[in-house]
């Protein structure tokens, strides 16, 4: 796939910096800062809708415990695909949060938006394109969607296929064909290979690579897709990889000078894109010491394509002003 001239500005759950993740609020929000891409993480309602969230459980973002006590799995969590859209229709989504002990809510992130307003509700994936083309209407622009398929494994054993569900959604809203609008994105590859190979989609293909330990996807090495045999495999079925920022930047040496990991430039020289996440002002990796600094060190050292961020007016501001390392 062609590079393009500048990194693309990925709005990682939309200006989540700002807004509520995934809300439609955050998301058009992201458009009026001018991002490139806005991010739709995919899961399925009970009754197959694909609907805007993060976590294929609801605890850390809406108040289900509150509106649907018993309702939980034997894990202690709700299940988004134990609900029909109706229901998940009334719920209300607020900032991520952790629940402690003794029942009380903290924010994740305590300088972002306050926890409690009520304000916002869960979008299907199909509202949130209408909000985002709408906006490209009237804003005469044309802005991407990276949509990601959150769970394929748990939906499939659900008896649900969300890969072709989104699929047909896209369609429905005549984004099937736009690879230079859409990308794809998922942590599980045979979901990829099935979109190349079995679904045919035409649209990019991102893999995804987390760490072993978090568990995303048993099934998947992520070490060894690292490797440059790992990723020549990655470069039969994907455009890309979206990695972990920490996969990339290793910290500073005793000089202090930074220290990268080669996986930019093994999977350049395979012609793939680098699309890493997750880039948070409030949320600094150690020996960064500003946004701008990590931008710089991505941007400028490693060379990567683009950047999932929560922040995505800094990104492209820092772009306005700085530019980038040239392809
Ligand atoms: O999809 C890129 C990035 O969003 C992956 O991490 O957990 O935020 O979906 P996550
Ligand atoms: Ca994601």
């Amino acid at each position: 796939m062609t590079r393009s001239s500048s990194p693309i500005v990925i709005a990682h759950r939309g200006a989540s910096g700002y807004l509520p993740e995934h809300t439609l609020a955050a998301k058009a929000m992201a458009h009026a800062m001018g991002a490139d891409y806005i991010e739709q993480d995919v899961v399925l309602s009970k009754d197959g809708v694909a609907v805007v969230l993060h976590d294929v459980y609801l605890d850390s973002t809406t108040d289900v415990a509150e509106c649907f006590p018993g309702r939980a799995r034997p894990d202690g969590c709700f299940y988004a695909m134990d609900f029909t859209l109706q229901e998940l229709r009334r719920l209300r989504l607020h900032e991520r949060s952790t629940r402690g002990t003794d029942g009380r809510e903290t924010a994740v992130y305590p300088d972002r938006f306050p926890l409690g307003s009520g304000l916002f509700r869960i979008p299907t994936l199909a509202e949130e394109i209408d909000l985002i083309s709408g906006l490209d209407k009237s804003r005469g622009r044309s802005t991407g969607l990276y949509v990601e398929l959150k769970g394929p494994n748990l939906h499939s054993s659900a008896g649900m296929d969300i890969a072709s569900i989104v699929l047909d959604v896209l369609a429905g809203k005549g984004y099937a064909n736009r690879p230079e609008q859409v990308f794809l994105q998922c942590f599980d590859p045979l979901t990829l290979q099935r979109l190349r190979h079995e679904l045919k989609t035409p649209l990019p293909l991102i893999q995804l690579i987390a760490e072993n330990d978090w568990g995303e996807d048993s099934c998947s090495d992520y070490n060894e897709m690292r490797t440059a045999r790992g990723l020549e495999e990655v470069a039969a079925y994907a455009n890309g990889i979206g990695p972990w920022l920490h996969q990339i930047y290793l910290g500073r040496d005793t000089a202090g000078e930074v220290l990268l990991s080669d996986l930019v430039q093994t999977a350049r020289d395979l012609g793939l894109l680098v699309h890493p996440y997750t880039f948070r002002r409030d949320e600094l990796p150690a020996g960064v010491a500003s946004f701008d600094e990590l931008l710089d060190i991505f941007f400028r050292h490693a060379g990567v394509d683009g950047v999932f961020t929560d922040f995505p007016d800094l990104a492209k501001h820092y772009l306005e002003e700085h530019g980038a390392r040239q392809p």
